[in-house]
């Protein structure tokens, strides 16, 4: 299928940004799959498998978005699956320096596949996952940062023990 894009990601934990960045790129292609994938530069809050549960969750009202995980490279994923876009999304020029080399590294891997950025909401473009856990850890409010099911889910993971 053409009109099938990948949106691979480490959310951790899903952000409103990445909720509404998901909303909006299920509206353009037939199917989305929004990969849950690993970044050897970060240690994780939440196991690759929470990740997904919690992404599932928040994904469950778009019946063209799928939610996976995978251990391996994501133009590997996309080339198993047919996909022939990966979107990223961009907050501002920040984003910008390591997205570009990322999106280069990924087409001399896979010359077929191609990267497509989509813009946060300038309401949103705060917000990064870091931010969120820092807000947590210190036991402020995340009711503009994440939905309540991710704000109740972090809890429960505090509750328990920072990993
Ligand atoms: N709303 C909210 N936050 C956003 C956002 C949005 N619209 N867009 C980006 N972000 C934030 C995220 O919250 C995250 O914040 P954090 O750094 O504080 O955690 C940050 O931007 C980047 O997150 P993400 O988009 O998840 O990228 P990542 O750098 O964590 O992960 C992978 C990158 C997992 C996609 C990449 O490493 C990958 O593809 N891995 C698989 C292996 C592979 O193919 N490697 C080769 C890459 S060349």
């Amino acid at each position: 299928m053409k009109n099938k894009a990948v949106y691979p990601g480490s959310f951790d934990p899903v952000t409103l940004g990445h909720q509404e960045i998901i909303r909006r790129v299920a509206s353009i292609f037939d199917e989305v799959v929004v990969l849950v994938a690993d970044s050897l530069k970060k240690s994780y809050f939440f196991s690759r498998e929470e990740r997904e549960a919690l992404l599932k969750q928040t994904c469950r009202d778009l019946k063209n978005v799928k939610v996976t995980s995978f251990a391996g490279l994501t133009t590997q994923f996309a080339t198993d699956n047919d996909i022939g876009v990966i979107i990223r999304s961009l907050r501002g020029s920040n984003d910008w320096d390591l997205e570009s080399t990322m999106a280069q590294a990924n087409k001399k891997l896979a010359p077929d596949i191609e990267t497509l950025f989509i813009m946060t909401q300038p309401e949103l473009a705060h917000i990064s996952s870091s931010f969120v856990k820092e807000i947590a850890v210190n036991r402020g409010s995340l009711s503009h940062f994440v939905s309540a099911e991710v704000e109740k889910a972090i809890t429960d993971r505090l509750k328990r023990g920072t990993p």
